[in-house]
């Protein structure tokens, strides 16, 4: 009886911390051309930056106080983003720490590591930030204590087909325990995928890390992880400097060693769960977004009406003609003009962007500052319902089903864009389908 409210007394006052991984300018290839003018991370899906998403869920943890943001880019990229999330979420202490080259998705934990130590967590989680999810990280919390885990992943179930191009886990159904996990595995093993979204216990996960490093500095190649106390004092003979890019992934290096113990979890969500990869793949993720705000009743978001398809959000500074039908799935960023009679579905319409009069724009993105003249039809197809592609198969070629137009683009009165990829500054003055126009 007198250990219930002990253990309540422990569970508010012990610490968690969270860590997302934004990467840094040489990832995020696949999101190009929209990461050409912002980094992916900063990229706005249903109104918010990708990694807003992120920090709304964590700032939900009662005992979480403290969010770091590890990547590589400039120290500067995150000044803005972190200024405004500080006055949303006042309780949680939120600072970039940036990665002095590439370290990998477990390197730049182990660097950090003083800093993730600091007030003694007993645990933090990990989140990527290219993940579109409902976060649910307060189950994860529950099976961490209820197993009194080493680690808990956030697991989701995918088709056959899919399930080998992500981290493959296997588990006691029963216990939820993970007894293996394999990375993208050449055959298949299972359709529990991992979400990249991990609890670790601060005591465990570290010493993992540091096993990983040593069989691999116990092999010819040397790697070197000094930490952010003593990175200035770190030596690295010549011959080793080439070696100092080499990388540590959770994926590959670090999960499979933590399924040996028999104190890894898996919390299987069959809520959404999306990467955002390719630039396609913001459409869906703005699309679930948008959803989980209107399930919420979101005040964000443009109350239903005859034009008004919900969900929708449409920025408060941008204009859009009471004629244009919107929805379901659409943003429309700050300041963007929609006109009169203009329909507008499936897609996000960034800042300064214009559809001028009676255009349609469906499963596309268009691009900061980018224009759709009178009549213009810009648009993708919709991919099958569950699908984790954005790609399909169009008379035989691999086509992007959603169409990008980058910024300050121009697509002429009347013209017809289909299927298509539209690096940034370009002009269209005829109809095009299933091209990469460069
Ligand atoms: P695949 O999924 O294997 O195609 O690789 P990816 O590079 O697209 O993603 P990965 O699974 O490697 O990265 C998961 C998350 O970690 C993403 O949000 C990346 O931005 C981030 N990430 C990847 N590498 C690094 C790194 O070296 N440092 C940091 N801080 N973050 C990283």
């Amino acid at each position: 009886m007198l250990q219930v409210p002990i253990r309540e007394h422990n569970n508010s006052m012990t610490s968690t911390k969270a860590v997302v991984l934004v990467g840094g300018p040489s990832r995020g290839t696949r999101f190009r051309p929209l990461s050409l003018d912002v980094p992916k991370p900063l990229f706005e899906v249903a109104g918010h930056p990708i990694i807003y998403h992120c920090l709304k869920a964590v700032a939900k943890v009662p005992s979480l106080r403290e969010v770091i943001l590890i990547g590589y880019y400039d120290e500067s990229v995150f000044r803005d983003f972190i200024k405004d999330s500080a006055k949303e979420f006042p309780q949680l202490k939120i600072q970039y720490l940036r990665e002095y080259t590439a370290l990998g998705t477990a390197g730049g934990l182990y660097h950090f590591r003083d800093a993730i130590l600091k007030g003694n967590p007993e645990r933090f989680f990990v989140l990527n930030a290219d993940v579109c999810c409902s976060f649910p990280l307060l189950d994860m919390l529950k099976l961490f204590e209820e197993k009194d885990a080493e680690a808990v992943i956030l697991g989701t179930r995918v088709s056959n087909d899919a399930a080998t191009n992500f981290g493959c886990i296997v588990s006691d159904s029963h216990t939820k325990r993970v007894l293996h996990y394999v990375e993208k595995p050449e055959s298949h093993i299972s359709n529990l995928i991992n979400c990249g979204v991990y609890l670790f216990a601060t005591e465990c996960i570290f010493p993992s890390i540091r096993s990983a490093i040593k069989r691999r500095t116990t092999r010819p190649r040397f790697v070197s992880y000094p930490s952010s106390e003593n990175l200035s004092s770190s030596f690295m003979a010549p011959e080793e400097e080439g070696e100092k890019n080499e990388v540590l992934r959770l994926e590959q290096d670090i999960l499979s060693d933590l399924a040996d113990s028999n104190r890894f979890f898996v919390h299987e969500t069959r809520d959404f769960w999306r990467q955002i990869k390719t630039a396609g793949s913001a459409v869906p993720a703005n699309a679930l977004y948008l959803q989980k705000a209107f399930q919420a009743q979101s005040e964000e978001l443009t109350p239903p009406s005859a034009n008004i398809l919900p969900p929708v959000f449409i920025h408060p500074t941008a204009t859009v003609d009471p004629t244009a039908k919107l929805g379901p799935n659409v943003s429309i960023g700050p300041r963007a003009v929609v006109g009169a009679g203009a329909r507008v579905k499936e897609s996000i319409v960034l800042e300064d962007a214009e559809i001028k009069h009676d255009a349609c724009v469906l499963y596309s993105i268009i691009g900061w500052s980018s224009r759709v003249g009178a009549w213009a039809r810009v648009e993708g197809t919709p991919t099958p319902v569950g699908s984790h592609s954005t790609s399909i198969i169009k008379n035989g070629v691999k086509v992007q089903s959603i169409t990008i137009l980058g910024k300050e683009c121009a697509v002429g009165d009347e013209v017809r864009v289909q299927n298509c990829v539209c690096l940034p500054y370009k002009e269209l003055k005829r109809d095009v389908a299933n091209e990469v126009i460069m």
